[in-house]
């Protein structure tokens, strides 16, 4: 599963706002790219087994490159700061194809795309698409300052100008995001798209609920999880398939512990993001600490991520 990558060479390298490096990537034997959808993401391989998810934050109509948006996270495990210090103009790369976690809803009657910081990558992408159909949308972009921000400049020169907000944490009071006046207008057919630090986007999920929007209407998407580790407790895990039972101490992961017995677990984000390491559950209750899975899905406790979630019982049973 998602083993397909494509190569693909830097056309263009820029630093945008602050930290932000901006990237055009263009197939590196020609040709045009694969399409995609509007909120897709590719894995970016960056060497030594790093592997990172980015949004694709340019039009979806364009076949000749892929751009991407990559923070210079100063907490980084690794991938933004190599993603900086290895990518030049001209550099060879490898991506995974496109794949869409966070697609836009086709029946929507008005979109509002709320972009957080560099979370706004998905969110341009998602207009470039609305534009072209003609849908009603608006998109709203939050950051620390104008200073900060890339993409500003493409995005007043796109088509869809007129229906971009900013709003700049040390601007005037009247320019920040009121969302109780951009939800309360909100019609039946409205869908919310948010995207951002998780607390940025935990205040506005509780917004939009608290104002009365279905939670099915509520799209989201993490790019990284800011959440406090939880008090943990070690478990075993049995394996079905192979037969082993494996101790998972404390302060291991599952993919950890297996990899100490000498099974490797396919990881890409170990934040539990990507569901790159899921896997089923056949006996025994999750402790859940990802933002891959829906609540829902949490709940049925038949799906495990292997790099982030632990177990509430003392043992798991998995389909491996
Ligand atoms: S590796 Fe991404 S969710 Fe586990």
């Amino acid at each position: 599963m998602f083993e397909e990558t494509l190569r693909v060479v830097v056309r263009r390298r820029e630093l945008q706002g602050q930290g932000v490096l901006v990237l055009d990537l263009a197939p590196a034997d020609g040709g045009e790219l694969p399409p995609f959808e509007a909120g897709a993401h590719v894995d970016l391989h960056l060497g030594e087994g790093l592997v990172r998810q980015y949004s694709l934050c340019g039009d979806p109509a364009d076949r000749q490159v892929y751009r991407l948006g990559i923070l210079r996270d100063p907490k980084s495990r690794g991938g933004s700061i190599a993603a900086h210090e290895r990518l030049t103009e001209g550099s060879v790369v490898e991506i995974g194809v496109p794949r869409n976690l966070f697609p836009l809803e086709a029946g929507a009657r008005h979109s509002i795309l709320v972009g957080g910081g560099i979370g706004v990558t998905p969110m341009i992408a998602m207009a470039h698409a609305l534009a072209a159909r003609a849908a009603d949308f608006a998109l709203h972009y939050c950051g620390r300052s104008q200073a900060s921000c890339a993409f500003l400049g493409e995005l007043a020169a796109a088509p869809f100008s007129a229906r971009v907000h900013t709003h700049f944490d040390d601007g005037a009071v009247e320019q920040r995001l009121n969302l109780v006046e951009v939800l309360t207008a909100a019609d039946a057919g409205t869908h919310l798209y948010v995207c951002g630090p998780s607390g940025f986007m935990d205040w506005v999920i509780a917004e939009a609920g608290r104002l009365g929007l279905p939670a099915g209407q509520i799209h989201k998407e993490y790019f990284q999880v800011e959440a406090p580790a939880a008090a943990s407790k070690a478990f075993d895990v049995a394996l079905k398939k192979s037969g082993k039972t494996v101790h998972v101490a404390e302060n291991q992961s599952i993919v950890e512990a297996l990899a100490g017995v000498g099974i490797k677990i396919k990881v890409s984000c170990e934040q539990g993001v990507c569901g790159t390491c899921l896997c089923n559950v056949l006996d025994g209750t999750p402790d859940h600490r990802d933002v891959f899975l829906t609540d829902e899905e949490k709940a049925d406790n038949d799906q495990i991520l292997l790099c982030c979630s632990r177990a509430l019982s003392d043992t798991l049973v998995l389909d491996l």
